[in-house]
């Protein structure tokens, strides 16, 4: 395993394996990887010869300063979990490599980032396109894996991918979580003891959320979900959405969709947690 910290050698290199018929997969990361991640990494290397992971700490996709000064940051210790896995080469770039100019642009996803996490994050997925637009032309990989954990990042990337008319094949991976059923986040790694006990709760309420659903409206599942999180200490709801999975526009009955999620975004103290759950996929 390699660590690479400049676009142009990452390009040779990819290209170099490219040429040699390699197939490349690709993870992109903010670091302080957790099993999650490390999921990603496995399924890569099921479906390509060579994964290359990023590292890389995207300041334009931060709203809050306050958040981008805290995330965790430890390549070595990045770098020996992924030692473990066949990762191949780790790409670590600085700020001034990736955006060697302030990036501009400006995308329009329509619909798509104008709920949930694109409503209470300004600016958010406009910053992940940002960067990750960008590394995929640096890395030009076949595939690229990413999480349902960030369910909308998700859907912005595979619409990111459409408009840009990139050949790059996007693969889903499911949720990695704790034992106690809260989902994998480089954010837990903030929370102190109480809010780590309070946590779990959040995955707890989302899989009761299936029962109540079976017998429940739309609308009485959202309000079981926001009442029964907010009635936890140390948790306050700031959204919760049950939306279709394809659109992320709110469903008002379960017969709207055939592929219906649920996605909540919850305060922690300062901390802020997301998770989801799916209601019905065809
Ligand atoms: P980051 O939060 O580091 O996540 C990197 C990838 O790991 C994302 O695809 C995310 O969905 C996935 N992931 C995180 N926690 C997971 C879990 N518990 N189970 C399964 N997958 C999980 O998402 C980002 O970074 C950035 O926005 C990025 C795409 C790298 C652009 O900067």
């Amino acid at each position: 395993m390699e660590i690479i910290t400049t676009s142009s050698s990452i390009s040779s290199k990819v290209e170099e394996l490219k040429t040699a018929g390699k197939t490349i997969g690709f993870v992109p990361t903010m670091g302080a990887l957790h099993e999650g991640h490390l999921s990603l990494v496995r399924i890569a290397s099921g479906h390509c010869d060579v994964v290359v992971v990023s590292v890389f700490v995207n300041p334009t996709q931060f709203n809050d300063p306050k958040d981008l000064e805290r995330y965790p940051r430890d390549l070595q210790k990045d770098a020996k979990l992924l030692s473990e896995t066949r990762c191949e080469l780790i790409f670590a770039p600085t700020v001034q490599d990736i955006y060697p100019e302030p990036d501009t642009r400006v995308f329009d996803f329509g619909l798509i980032d104008k709920v949930m996490e694109g409503k209470y994050r300004p600016g958010h997925f406009n910053g992940v396109a940002q960067v990750v637009s960008r590394l995929f032309d640096i890395v030009k990989p076949h595939k690229a894996f990413f999480g349902e954990k960030d369910f909308q990042q998700l859907a912005v990337i595979r619409e990111m991918v459409r408009q840009l008319k990139l050949e790059v094949e996007i693969v889903a991976c499911p949720i990695v979580r704790e034992a106690d059923g809260l989902a994998m986040s480089s954010r837990n790694l903030l929370l102190n003891e109480k809010q780590r006990n309070s946590a779990p709760f959040i995955a707890r309420t989302l899989f009761e959320s299936c029962k109540f659903a079976a017998t429940h409206n739309v609308g009485d599942t959202v309000k079981y979900v926001i009442d029964s999180v907010d009635a936890t200490p140390e948790l306050k709801t700031e959204y919760f959405s049950i939306v279709d999975g394809n659109t992320l526009q709110e469903v008002s009955s379960w017969d709207e969709s055939d592929y219906i999620v649920g996605c909540i975004a919850v305060h922690t103290g300062e901390i802020r947690l997301i998770d989801n759950v799916v209601y019905k996929k065809a």
